[in-house]
């Protein structure tokens, strides 16, 4: 199991970024929220930018913003592997997984709790990642939302009934306990559970 870290509940994203370089983590999973797609509003790029300063680690870029095609050419600048925004957005979703790999970056689609699965066909074939939300996108700290796991078999089954290659990765919530309501997933990402410990890598182990 791949395993990627949030940095959303951190008080000191510069040291808690030094600490999980000396990890095995996978990414480095930045949300991004815009305060319209959802109420809470993270730093601008121009701050956002300076995380290279302290990971060398690959970004998995989660958009929670109503606006990708804004966002995406800022964050195709870093060393960034996966930009995911939301399904749900209310723009052009095919111009925008394109632009995506216009900049040779893995592209993904989010899908909030309440969102059926179905949303996703008519995009399956741009698609290198699917992010299945086990909370409502906006803040860290929620509790898993009971049911994902259905959810996930779902999204692998339409993943194999089209035979797309995309990964699954599940984001909110994610602990020792809820991991193993995520065995059908390729990556967990984990904000509090790994940020809020004092030992970074043994939360890490405990998730793969
Ligand atoms: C929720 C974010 C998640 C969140 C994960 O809106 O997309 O990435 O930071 O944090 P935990 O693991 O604390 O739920
Ligand atoms: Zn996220």
């Amino acid at each position: 199991m791949k395993i990627s870290a949030s940095f959303l509940s951190s008080k000191n994203i510069p040291s808690d970024l030094v600490r999980l370089n000396d990890t095995d983590v996978d990414y480095i999973h930045v949300d991004i929220m815009d305060g319209k797609f959802v109420q809470n509003k993270t730093m601008p790029f121009r701050e956002m930018r300076h995380i290279y300063r302290y990971t060398s680690k690959r970004l998995d870029v989660h958009l929670m913003v109503s606006d990708p095609i804004k966002y995406i050419p800022l964050y195709a600048e870093l060393n960034t592997e996966y930009i995911t925004f939301h399904v749900e957005v209310d723009q052009d979703i095919e111009k925008a997984l394109n632009l995506i790999h216009q900049y040779s970056i893995k592209a993904g689609l989010a899908i909030c709790p309440n969102t059926k699965v179905s949303e996703l066909i008519p995009y399956l074939p741009y698609l290198d990642m699917i992010l299945v939300m086990s909370v409502e996108p906006g803040k860290g700290g929620q509790s898993f939302i009971e049911g994902t796991d259905k959810k996930i078999l779902e999204v692998r089954a339409l993943l194999n009934e089209y035979h797309v290659q995309a990964v699954i990765n599940v984001d909110g919530g994610i602990n020792d306990q809820t991991r193993v309501q995520c065995g059908e997933c390729d990556i967990l990402t984990a904000g509090s559970y790994i940020i809020s410990s004092d030992n970074f890598q043994e939360k890490i182990s405990s998730l793969r």
